[in-house]
């Protein structure tokens, strides 16, 4: 920690929520309608089922819903929120932003929002905007949103891509804790030069340099591959590095879930075993920048993140990008504490 470092208030994670459409869909429909076979599917990539929102549920009612999970698990906890930014690669619109959309229906209208794009690193560049924007007096608190409908912008006829998305959406409020915990170091990181290995069109249907774009998500598999163990491993190696943080001294990583084979990878090269790797990606496949949201929320809940805890994120995306994150767990506040939800009524969701 440099004398600048600590001069800096400390800026963590204070309230946590998340959701996903009702609609399973397991690998057997997938079975049934395009040649491949669930074992396939679980073998190479992991994922036995994921998510499918509604052809009229969009980006903002699932980022919506993450948020009312949050009110419900804390009612305060959006208080002193005064920007909200939305990591997504399937928005409502361009304009208005997602974060917009989502803002006015929880009390926040008037304050900054805007929509991240950096696909499935998104969630996690994202607390880094949110840490740095505090950190330069800029915000108080920010509402870090990772939202997606990505099965929506995917040919649901393609083998390759269908089987491997699904839909979901995580919430955090980024703000001060007390000190020697919240966030220590981030790297993040894109190179244009994969572009052409994965891309969504919008305007153009070419990217610069000639390669043409489909209508639909396109990605060549083995290159995201090979790209995403390299990142992966080496982004969290360097973060860990940058905190000063030995990888033995790492309680949980939360990596990007995309295929359980790249997280083995990737787990090797920064070299912490998977039995510290939390992983939910069985359940509900890549959701993009949900994924690493909704796999913390559940570590959390289920009480094996605890205070003080070291943790490590990494996730990588379209762009190509890459995203790391190194954060001392704060369980000050009633969402992002241990607890168990079964059988309990929740809350009422108030209007804040
Ligand atoms: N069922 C059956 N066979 C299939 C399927 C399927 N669903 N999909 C592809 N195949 C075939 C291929 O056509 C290929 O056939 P061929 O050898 O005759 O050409 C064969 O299986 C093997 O293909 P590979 O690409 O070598 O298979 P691999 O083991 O690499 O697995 C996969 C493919 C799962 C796509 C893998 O490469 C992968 O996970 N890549 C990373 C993808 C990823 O993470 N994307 C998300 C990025 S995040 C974001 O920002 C959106």
């Amino acid at each position: 920690m440099t004398a600048s470092d600590s001069a800096r208030p400390s800026i963590g994670i204070t309230a946590l929520g998340s959701f996903a459409p009702a609609r399973v869909v397991k690998n057997e429909e997938f079975e049934a309608r395009m040649d491949t076979t669930a074992e396939w599917i679980e073998s190479r990539t992991g994922i036995r089922e994921r998510r499918f929102s509604a052809p009229d549920e969009f980006t903002s009612d699932v980022g919506l819903g993450a948020v009312r999970d949050l009110l419900a698990r804390d009612p305060d906890g959006l208080k002193d929120v005064d920007m909200v930014i939305c990591a997504t690669a399937s928005p409502d619109a361009m304009f208005p932003s997602t974060a917009a959309l989502i803002a006015g229906q929880v009390g926040l209208a008037g304050a900054g929002a805007f929509d991240l794009s950096t696909a499935c690193s998104g969630f996690v560049y994202g607390l880094g905007m949110a840490r740095g924007l505090i950190q330069g007096g800029m915000a108080r608190r920010v509402l870090v949103i990772g939202a997606e409908t990505i099965t929506k912008i995917v040919d649901q006829e393609d083998r390759n891509t269908a089987i491997l998305f699904g839909d979901g959406a995580g919430a955090v409020v980024v703000g001060p804790v007390p000190d020697g915990y919240g966030f220590q170091d981030f790297v993040l990181g894109a190179d244009s030069a994969g572009g052409s290995s994965l891309y969504s069109r919008f305007l153009a249907h070419q990217l610069p340099g000639g390669f043409p774009m489909g209508k639909w998500t396109g990605m060549n598999g083995r290159e995201v591959f090979k790209f995403a163990v390299r990142v992966l491993g080496d982004s969290g190696a360097e973060v860990l590095a940058k905190s000063g943080v030995k990888s033995e001294n790492v309680d949980w990583v939360v990596p990007h879930q995309a295929n359980v084979r790249i997280i083995e990878a990737a787990a090797q090269r920064f070299g912490v075993p998977m039995t510290k790797m939390v992983m939910n990606l069985d359940r509900y496949g890549n959701t993009s920048s949900a994924t690493v949201p909704l796999a913390m929320k559940e570590a959390v809940d289920d009480g094996r993140v605890k205070d003080g805890q070291q943790i490590l994120l990494v996730a990588f995306g379209g762009g190509l990008s890459w995203a790391a994150a190194t954060l001392k767990w704060w369980s000050g506040a009633p969402s992002v504490q241990a607890r168990d939800w079964a059988g309990q009524a929740r809350p009422e969701v108030v209007s804040v």
